[in-house]
């Protein structure tokens, strides 16, 4: 019987062969002899079979498998980032086990790439999905998955970098981290609790001598790659005046309403990777609104595609060459966000999309303070 002799391990390894080149593969069998027509996008990407159909009416065995295509980073020994990742920051915020099931769900999804915080307290809830994953056979190693981590402004301080990336990796149960970010370029005194922080407990990042300690953390192998996050081109060139290694990605709110375009010409000028965040305008959270997903020409263009307004900012985003992470814990929600590789956006939407009106989502003053040179800082790129 076909479905002996292809079996599961087969489709895998064929899936992985070919998918330096495909986004589904379709089988067909001639008595034992096994064709293979490609169909789909292309580029590399990570993979995950979902669905397997075999018809005897056509012997065709059809394997649908998600391949999320990855770029390769700078500066960062030929890492290279899936262009779609999940976040685990929740609003309002959700038990452990909740965030852990949503992330094995993900997994099983296509998802590789998981973006956490310190200050999100997912850490923990990650470190037990992948562990899990691990047990399932749903990944092979921890190799497969792409881990990012940030540094929260509390240990923005040289001296304090080391502890909390090892205390990040002790919360994740890993060894070593894929992406370890500058959170945010500020720096918070110990005795900040929660936000919005005073004036005097805030300043600004000693860039340089924090930089060193991160490029410590990569030296040291806790981590493949360093990077930055709500950094203006501002700050990026201070820091590049002196890093050894380069930040490899900054990590900064994107979407089709808020399109970063000097900043974004400014970090592919430099070999920086920008990663959005908030793609889809962070919808029924606290810090964000509807304005993407009702967003009148976004509902258009989806109308007209049979996608949902998610799928088009996605889409679009990927189409400006960065990569993104959403959020979703709903399990047809995040696989909706991941069906944007076989399908692209007409040059008129492009059009359209690139003339909506621009207004930035999460500034430095809505999160730590209506201080002046926070509002000062928010009027740069
Ligand atoms: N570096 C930073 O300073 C920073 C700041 C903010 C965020 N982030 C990272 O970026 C990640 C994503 O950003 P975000 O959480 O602000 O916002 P987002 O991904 O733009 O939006 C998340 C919200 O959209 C909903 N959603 C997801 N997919 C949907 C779909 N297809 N249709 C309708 N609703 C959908 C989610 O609800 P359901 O879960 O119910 O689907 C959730 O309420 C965070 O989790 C975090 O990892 C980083």
């Amino acid at each position: 019987m076909v479905n002996k002799l292809i079996t599961s391990s087969v489709i895998r390894q064929l899936a992985k062969y070919f998918f330096h080149s495909n986004y589904s593969l379709m089988f067909s069998m001639e008595q034992f002899k096994l064709t293979l027509t490609i169909k789909g996008c292309s580029g590399m990407g990570s993979a995950n079979i979902q669905h397997t159909d075999y018809s005897r009416k056509n012997k065709q065995l059809i394997v649908m498998a998600v391949v999320v295509p990855e770029v390769t980073l700078s500066s960062s020994d030929g890492l290279a980032i899936p262009v779609i990742g999940m976040g685990t920051m929740s609003s309002p915020p959700v038990g452990p086990e909740i965030t852990k099931d949503a992330i094995i769900e993900a997994i099983k999804a296509g998802y590789r790439h998981f973006d956490t915080a310190f200050v999100y307290r997912t850490e923990q809830p990650l470190g037990e999905a992948i562990a899990e994953a691990l047990r399932l056979g749903l990944v092979k190693s921890r190799d497969e998955l792409y881990i990012s981590s940030k540094l929260w402004c509390s240990f923005g301080e040289k001296g304090l970098i080391l502890p909390a990336i090892n205390m990040s990796l002790r919360n994740l149960q890993l060894d070593y981290l894929d992406m370890y970010l500058i959170h945010w370029p500020l720096k918070l005194s110990e005795e900040v609790r929660q936000m919005p922080a005073k004036k005097e407990h805030i300043s600004p990042l000693d860039i340089k001598s924090v930089w060193e300690a991160m490029e410590e953390c990569k030296s040291l192998g806790l981590t493949k790659g360093i990077g930055v996050s709500n950094f203006t081109c501002k700050q990026l060139e201070e820091l590049l005046s002196t890093a050894k290694i380069p930040p490899a990605v900054n990590q900064v709110e994107m979407n089709p309403l808020w399109q970063q375009k000097k900043l974004r010409e400014f970090c592919k000028a430099r070999g920086i990777q920008v990663t959005a965040y908030s793609p889809l305008g962070a919808f029924n959270t606290k810090w964000g609104d509807n304005r993407i997903l009702e967003c009148y020409v976004l509902e258009e263009i989806a109308k007209a595609k049979g996608k949902t307004t998610a799928q088009i900012s996605l889409r679009w985003l990927y189409e400006q060459e960065v990569s993104s992470v959403a959020k979703s814990f709903n399990k047809e929600r995040m696989k909706q966000n991941l069906d944007i590789f076989d399908w692209s956006l007409t040059e008129e939407e492009s059009n359209k999309i690139s003339q909506l009106p621009q207004r930035k989502g999460i500034t430095f003053a809505s999160i730590f303070g209506l201080h002046d040179w926070l509002l000062q800082l928010d009027a740069e790129d």
